[in-house]
């Protein structure tokens, strides 16, 4: 069924699961997209995300998805906590309930902390598509507002409303993301595809080709050259370029091989060699916060893994 409006149940409503009998206390709303709208609710003590869709067969098919990819374990291990259909004012909404991330959408984590942490939300997710690339997964809908970053740059995607099997059309996707509007290649799910959006994705976050994204753009002006020529003229896309010129241009052969080279990018910027004449330079700057930020994100990282 689809709704055309949105449930916009308030502090304090109790939300009763029809056919399991759970219920969740929202304590308030977490944001909201194209396709539902997603609230912090409590359940037995402990605090979720529940998605209500606007379209029960959408829910039902991103919960087939995440069901699948979760299946035998891995990093998403227990990301789906139920699935149901609850009423509210008379009308019946499927939802399901997720692990709740405490984080801030990527751009407003990045417009806060620096554009330095790129380089640690980058990899990580990097790592998180090599995952589902290598289990035949292309997470489809990548954009800024579906990756949530908590503290020392811990990078997670949400909303996998967009996740197709590989070889199948992508199922869901946003236009400026997508590899088919750019003229850069087709909208069938293979790893490029992602790597194309996660591309965009570092211009968006980097603040780059602004006049690249406006909605007049002509499709026949539409290219990953325009898009390169974008990047190699900001300055804060420069230390990103050989990485960039490669996601861009369908440049690697998986996403393996992006991670490997992203990584070792961003390593090398703190190898350059030192000019001994002027005060610290900018880059040299950067490359120290940069060093910083990733020492203490691994160390976090190590700690929490061992706890
Ligand atoms: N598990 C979650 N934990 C915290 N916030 C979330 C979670 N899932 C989604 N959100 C927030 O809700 C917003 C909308 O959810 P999303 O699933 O992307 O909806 P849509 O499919 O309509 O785009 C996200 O951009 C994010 O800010
Ligand atoms: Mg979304």
């Amino acid at each position: 069924m689809t709704t055309s409006y949105r449930p916009e149940p308030a502090a304090g409503t109790i939300l009763t699961g029809k056919w399991k009998g759970r219920s969740y206390r929202v304590l308030g709303k977490l944001g909201e997209g194209a396709n539902g709208t997603v609230f912090l609710v409590s359940c037995e003590g402990r605090r979720h995300a529940l998605k209500v869709g606007l379209d029960a067969a959408d829910v039902q098919s991103e919960v087939n998805a995440l069901t699948a990819i979760t299946a035998g374990g891995g990093p998403l291990a227990g990301f789906l906590v139920d699935t149901d259909d609850f009423i509210w004012k008379g009308t019946s909404y499927s939802f399901y309930v997720m692990k709740y991330v405490e984080g801030l959408q990527s751009a407003v984590f990045l417009d806060k902390e620096g554009s330095e942490w790129l380089s640690v939300i980058g990899l990580k997710l990097l790592v998180q598509l090599t995952h589902l690339h290598e289990r035949g997964w292309v997470f489809g809908d990548l954009k800024t507002e579906n990756v949530l970053v908590s503290s020392y740059g811990e990078a997670h995607l949400v909303d996998f409303g967009g996740l197709s099997p590989i070889g199948r059309s992508v199922k869901q996707f946003t236009e400026i993301y997508d590899r088919g509007y750019w003229n850069a290649g087709t909208r069938t799910a293979d790893a490029g595809y992602d790597l194309f959006a996660f591309g965009i994705l570092c211009l968006r976050l980097l603040g780059a080709g602004e006049e690249c994204f406006r909605r007049d753009l002509l499709p026949q002006n539409r290219s990953p050259e325009l898009l390169l020529k974008a990047a190699e003229a900001s300055a804060s896309c420069r230390p990103y370029l050989p990485c960039l010129r490669r996601l861009l241009g369908g440049g690697y052969s998986s996403s393996r091989e992006a991670c490997e080279h992203w990584r070792a990018t961003v390593y090398s910027w703190n190898k350059r060699p030192v000019r001994k004449s002027s005060a610290l330079g900018k880059g040299f700057k950067t490359g120290i916060a940069v060093s910083a930020i990733l020492f203490l994100s691994v160390v976090y990282l190590y700690i929490r893994d061992l706890m």
